[in-house]
């Protein structure tokens, strides 16, 4: 079954086409990045029309690099929350057209099913069941996931979200947006003990997050530093902050493992891109017998072939959408 994914809750606007669930034919992602980082954060106006301009283009190279024709496709997936509304519209409303032009099968999928799915497009993808770790710019949230349709959320972010935090801390240092890769470069420059900032456990066994108070503790060093000190201080500030928020992330994961007493953990979502949490997981976790799955770098930020992979499998579970079905933009608690 070849499913052509599409996505654009945000500002990536992306294409794929999968076969079977796991087989990547293609994969194409125009980022806006540039478009909004002069803003230092995505404007939804600006990100609505420049999904308007790509999509169909992103779409004919996706097909292309896949090889095939739009009348070869068995359906198609598409993101329909959670997200931007406008952003969100223009995949959405262009998959409507094209089912409807084409006669295919179609399905709307949510963006956090998505990264869940990333890591089925891999190679030695995890059994069932698993504990699935999702950080990204919007969402820090904790999964028990017992089959390709039924995941429940255990854990969520009270405030901030961990790519969130990686943004402002960013923003404050006075770097670039989106924060999270720059924090990560500089962070491996400095020495991450020279500060400690707080870690919020929150109560006994809590599988939630809560990264405001460590964002407001970085603010208070900075504005301490001062200026003038900043450059010799930010990779050992980067450092540290990044160290408390792979803490915090890896113990909670533990603490939700033991609790639906699982040994396989998933971690997926834009900051699984992180090169000291991916390396901090595997050896964290190798020690405590608990096998460790995630994404290749290419899919832990937004694409469309995750959308593709849980579209795949909703549609082989027969759920279609229809053409009166609308985008959602808060996140479904499942
Ligand atoms: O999943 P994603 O692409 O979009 C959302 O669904 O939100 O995640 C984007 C987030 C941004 O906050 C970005 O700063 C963060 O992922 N991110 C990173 C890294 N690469 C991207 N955070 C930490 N380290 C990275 N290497
Ligand atoms: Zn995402």
């Amino acid at each position: 079954m070849l499913v052509l994914g599409l996505e654009s809750s945000c500002d990536e606007t992306a294409a794929a086409v999968v076969c079977d669930g796991t087989g990547l034919l293609s994969s194409v992602v125009s980022s806006q990045i540039a478009d909004h980082s002069i803003f230092g954060g995505v404007v939804p106006e600006i990100a609505s029309r420049k999904h308007l301009e790509a999509v169909a283009d992103v779409v004919d190279k996706a097909l292309s690099m896949a090889g095939i024709s739009y009348s070869d496709l068995d359906g198609i997936a598409v993101t329909q929350g959670p997200g931007l509304i406008g952003s969100l519209l223009v995949g959405f409303s262009f998959a409507k057209a094209f089912a409807y032009a084409s006669g295919l099968k179609w399905t709307g999928v949510d963006h956090l099913h998505g990264h869940i799915m990333s890591v089925f497009l891999e190679d030695n993808p995890p059994e069932f069941p698993f504990v699935a770790l999702l950080v990204s710019g919007g969402h820090t949230s904790l999964y028990f996931v017992r089959d390709f349709l039924d995941y429940e959320i255990i854990g969520r972010t009270r405030d901030d979200a961990a790519g969130e935090a990686f943004d402002k801390v960013s923003k404050m240092l006075g770097l670039g947006y989106p924060g999270g890769q720059i924090i990560d470069k500089l962070s491996s420059e400095g020495d991450c003990g020279k500060y400690v900032f707080p870690r919020a456990w929150l109560e006994k066994g809590s599988l939630d997050f809560s990264f405001s108070g460590l964002k407001s503790s970085v603010r208070r060093e900075i504005e301490k530093t001062g200026k003038e000190n900043l450059s010799f201080e930010a990779a050992h500030i980067a450092g540290a902050f990044q160290e408390s928020v792979i803490d915090v992330l890896i113990k909670k994961s533990l603490t939700a493992l033991e609790k639906y007493k699982c040994k396989n953990f998933v971690l997926c979502g834009g900051v699984s891109a992180n090169s000291g949490l991916r390396a901090s997981c595997l050896s964290y976790f190798e020690k405590k017998n608990i096998k460790v799955f995630m994404p290749s770098l290419k899919l832990c930020g937004d694409n469309a072939a995750m959308i593709a992979c849980a579209g795949y499998y909703k549609m082989k579970n027969n759920y279609f959408s229809d053409f009166e079905d609308e985008v959602y933009t808060r996140f479904l608690s499942v």
